[in-house]
């Protein structure tokens, strides 16, 4: 089976072509391409992404995409069994642009379209580099957009047990790193910063700050207050050192702030996935989208699984930033559970609105 994907939900435009085979128990998914034209550049000089400039960068660049994707895995358009989208959740004239040209392209293919979660696709992409991955699994997703955790009962059945009230990690690690000077976006640098950090000597704990790990048994988070508990200690700071908004804070102070801040992210992410594992008897963990990458809580949430006992998937950093190859794996499951959309299907800028509609 050839699922071609698009993913237009932020700020990549992203066409896959996958292919699937059926022998055996597991499916053998090889990735024939997976093209992302990134807009990163474009939204960098307004700090964080603009809708409506993305959502004309897509509409720009997606036939091209979709081209290449073809050509990069040499196959014809005829050769395609389905298209996957990402339909929600995400910037609502982004998602249209990939919903319409899917659709569009499904409908002169004459093959069903699937309307794709890009939050559980952001886990499925762990299908990819785990050949041995199959449910029940946990799934932790951490984004720009998300902090989610899921139990994964069946290929298609994800349910939400734990997640953000508020700003995702990747957007608080976005916003901090603005306030310490950092450009967009920072969540990269933020990671090598606080590697120097604490090669350096730099104790985390030289500022409080608070956990995201929201008390009590809850599975859930909350990074607005470590987000205005960071921003009022470098106010503070700035007061302090009679810095005005535009003078560059002193590297010592961008070090610590960048360590106390990973510290507090990772261990209270760390904390409530040691709670889920603890829970349920799982013996393995997917840990996948953008913040997936940071290598501080790649080594916090591997400890946790290391003393739990569960072995813990996370796909190459390629694979856990927005990209379509993720959706076409999505799709492959979804089309095998028959959920298809008809011509009418739309998109949806919330998971809320979205399952009111889809099945899935
Ligand atoms: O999954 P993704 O590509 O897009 C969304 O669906 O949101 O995630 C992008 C996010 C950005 O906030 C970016 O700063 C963050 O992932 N990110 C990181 C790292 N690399 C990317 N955050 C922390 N450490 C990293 N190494
Ligand atoms: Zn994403």
């Amino acid at each position: 089976m050839i699922i071609f994907a698009v993913e237009s939900s932020c700020d990549e435009t992203s066409c896959s072509v996958l292919s699937v085979e059926e022998r055996g128990e597991r499916p053998s998914f090889r990735l024939l391409s997976n093209i992302v034209a990134s807009q990163i550049e474009t939204h960098r000089l307004f700090g964080g992404v603009v809708p409506e400039i993305a959502s004309r960068a897509h509409a720009e660049v997606i036939s091209g995409t979709a081209r290449r994707a073809m050509n990069e895995a040499g196959i014809a358009p005829s050769e395609i069994d389905a298209v996957a989208v990402t339909a929600y959740p995400g910037l609502i004239g982004c998602l249209l642009v990939g919903t319409s040209f899917a659709k569009g392209l499904a409908s002169s293919l004459g093959v069903p379209v699937v309307p794709i979660n890009h939050i559980e696709a952001h886990a499925d992409a762990a299908y990819l580099s785990d050949a041995s991955l199959s449910a029940p699994f946990g799934a932790l997703v951490v984004s720009g957009s998300h902090t989610s955790i899921y139990d994964v009962s069946s290929p298609t059945v994800f349910t939400p047990v734990g997640g953000s009230r508020d700003d995702a990690a990747g957007e608080a690690f976005d916003k901090v790193g603005r306030i310490i000077g950092l450009s967009y976006p920072a969540g990269r640098e933020m990671d090598e910063l606080a590697r120097e950090a604490f090669s350096l000597g730099v104790n985390a704990g030289d500022i409080a700050l608070p956990s995201p790990a929201l008390p009590g048994d809850t599975l859930d988070f909350s990074f607005s207050g470590l987000k205005t508990a960071t921003l009022n200690y470098v106010n503070s700071k700035r007061q302090s050192l009679r810095l005005s908004e535009d003078d560059p804070l002193p590297e010592e102070t961008v070090l610590a702030v960048a360590a106390a801040f990973t510290d507090a992210v990772t261990s209270g992410i760390a904390k409530k996935v040691s709670r889920f594992l603890g829970e349920r008897k799982y013996d393995k963990l997917v840990m996948a989208g953008g913040v997936a990458a940071n290598s501080h809580l790649r080594e916090a949430v591997a400890d946790v699984c290391r003393k739990r006992g569960v072995a813990l998937s996370v796909p190459p950093v390629s694979l856990c930033r927005d990209n379509a190859a993720m959706v076409a794996v999505a799709g492959y499951f979804a089309v095998k559970e028959g959920l298809f959309a008809d011509s009418s299907m739309n998109a949806y800028a919330s998971e809320e609105a979205a399952k009111k509609v889809f099945s899935r």
